[in-house]
């Protein structure tokens, strides 16, 4: 078999079988294919797309490139959620105690910031003291005796998703939905839940645009996960406005923290509410309308809250600040963002929000960087808000106030104003397999 022979095939738009997908991930593991070959054929698949046996084969070979966890330690079925990747989406630390505290086990491994989109491993670690790398034993004592657990992914799991994430976050071949897909799916797979519910974002600041190509994306991560043998579900929601207030790593974990004490953003508990629900349904614990009740009554009583602090504080974590708002700490400088002009904002560019949160120090500069962890911006105005030129749009944060000029003029330029108030599409566009 020739790599030469795959690219060409797949340029003419023409189906790979499972022996060339299988010899392509097999090259891609070991280092035989050279990395301009594996980006010509992202390129293609980007160009040309892969049907749903050609998207479960590439999951299948890319799951066998790697380890996949062991959960056998935990006993009963095991939780996982997943977010497709957005700005001020900080769902996990709401979602995943709200549902051990219904009883289902979360064994949850996360990521860090990806390019404009937030990483949850980030925002766990601006709680002081948090570890994100827990020993297999550690990992699974805490799933056993809290109800919940969060790690960082390790580099064993799907090696050769990395290599290829890596070249196609260079290569601009992130957006494909084939690609995405099956990139996550083969890293749940390996970690090894048996329920996991998705969150496929659509908007100005997800991968995937339209809410009917993130549909097809949801459905496509449904029935391989399926098809794999665990319970799959999805939801499809908007990244066209940041998700709830805070933009920012601490930012968030502050706000997760005030939504389980009673005071939440009504499109980020909405998110919140419907993927805990989720979980609860795939899971057999109850119906969706039930599940939805018993997530809501979870958060909104405090017993997610302290459910959230005991997961942390199992990991290592100091949850001084999130218990107490007036201990809490900010970065040392903040800049208040105001209205451009009279009207009403009838857009928000979301990516360019999170570029933003990046340049005032949220994000990385280099590959093995560190962050920021107070930078970021609390977003005071949100599209179909009424504003006058005097009102604050944003506030920004930053440990360097030389930050704040740049990352300024980009939000302004993220800000449209129109006359007439805005339609705003719900949060939730649609729900897949729940
Ligand atoms: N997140 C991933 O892990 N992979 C993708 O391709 C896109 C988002």
């Amino acid at each position: 078999m020739r790599m030469y022979d795959l690219i060409h095939k797949k340029k003419e738009g023409k189906a790979l079988s499972t022996e060339e997908i299988n010899y392509f991930v097999k090259g891609v593991t070991d280092g035989t294919i050279p990395d301009c070959q594996s980006a010509a054929l992202m390129m293609a698949v980007c160009l040309k797309g892969m049907d749903d046996r050609e998207a479960t084969d590439l999951t299948l070979a890319m799951l066998a490139s790697g380890e996949s966890a062991d959960l056998s330690a935990i006993p009963g079925l095991k939780a996982d959620k997943h977010s497709t990747g957005g700005v001020g989406d900080s769902t996990t630390p709401v979602v995943i105690p709200t549902v051990a505290s219904c009883g289902l086990k979360v064994a949850k491994m996360s990521g860090r910031a990806l390019g404009h989109t937030g990483g949850t491993i980030d925002k766990l670690e601006s709680v002081p003291g948090t570890r994100v790398e827990l020993t297999p034993e550690e990992f699974a004592n805490t799933v056993n005796t809290v109800g919940a657990a969060v790690i960082a992914q390790t580099g064993t799991l799907c090696p050769a998703d990395k290599k290829l994430y890596a070249l196609r976050d260079f290569t601009a071949t992130v957006e494909s939905n084939a690609l995405i897909a099956s990139s996550i799916m083969s890293k749940k797979l390996a970690s090894g839940a048996d329920v996991i519910m998705l969150d496929v974002k659509y908007g100005s600041g997800a991968f995937v645009k339209d809410p009917e190509d993130a549909r097809e994306l949801a459905r496509l991560m449904v029935r391989i996960g399926e098809g794999a043998g665990r319970r799959v579900g999805a939801i499809i929601s908007s990244m066209d406005v940041p998700l709830g207030h805070a933009v920012g790593n601490a930012l968030e974990m502050y706000e997760a923290s005030d939504i389980l004490c009673g005071n939440a953003p009504a499109d980020k508990l909405e998110v919140c509410v419907e993927l805990a629900a989720g979980m609860l349904k795939l899971a057999g614990i109850c119906d969706i309308e039930s599940a939805r009740k018993m997530a809501k009554e979870t958060i909104l009583s405090g017993k997610a809250f302290g459910k959230l602090c005991e997961m942390l504080e199992a990991q290592g974590g100091d949850t001084t600040e999130l218990r107490n708002p007036e201990k809490r700490r900010y970065a040392p400088y903040r800049y208040e963002l105001k209205a451009a002009r009279e009207g009403y904002i009838s857009f928000m560019n979301t990516e360019e929000i999170g570029l933003a949160e990046g340049m005032l120090g949220a994000g990385r500069t280099a590959l093995d960087g560190g962050v920021d962890y107070l930078a970021g911006l609390e977003i005071i105005k949100k599209t179909g808000d009424k504003v006058s030129p005097d009102d604050t749009v944003m506030v920004l944060y930053s440990s360097d106030k030389a930050l704040f000029d740049a990352a300024a003029r980009r939000l302004e330029n993220a800000i449209t104003y129109s006359d007439e108030k805005p339609e705003v599409p719900p949060v939730i566009y649609a729900t897949v397999g729940i």
